[in-house]
């Protein structure tokens, strides 16, 4: 099982999330966050108006997959949707998860995820 973690640009929420349940992922879990990246924060264009302040809100995604397939379906759905091309687009981190259960049925591992 693999967790993917995005940061994106605030605006991008609705974009992502309909590329996420595009590809029909299993659950997401969507955060409110402050970030800055490799500008710190710097100067940045955020709904039209230029920016100065060390910490930006950001929106984070969390999705667990099954496998390496899937880590590289939700990858390049975010990517594709979250993308401008102009500096703070975001991060995307996948990490290995070491386990996972579905509270209602006891089910562990990946009979949690399908
Ligand atoms: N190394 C990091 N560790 C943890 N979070 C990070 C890291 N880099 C970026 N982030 C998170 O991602 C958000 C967006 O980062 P951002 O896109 O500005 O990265 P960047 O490396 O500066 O790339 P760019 O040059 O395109 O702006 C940040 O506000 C922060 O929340
Ligand atoms: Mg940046």
């Amino acid at each position: 099982m693999i967790k993917i973690e995005a940061i994106v640009r605030e605006e991008k929420l609705e974009d992502v999330k309909a590329a996420l349940n595009a590809i029909e992922v299993n659950g997401i879990t969507v955060f409110q966050v402050m970030g800055c990246g490799s500008q710190k924060g710097y100067t940045e264009v955020i709904r039209g108006s230029k920016v100065d302040v060390s910490l930006l809100p950001k929106v984070k995604f969390e999705i667990v997959v099954s496998s390496e397939e899937w880590e590289k379906k939700v990858i390049k759905a975010i990517q594709d949707s979250a993308f401008t091309g102009k500096i703070g687009d975001g991060k995307i981190f996948t990490y290995d998860l070491r386990f996972a259960m579905r509270i209602r049925t006891g089910e562990t591992g990946y009979d949690a995820l399908n």
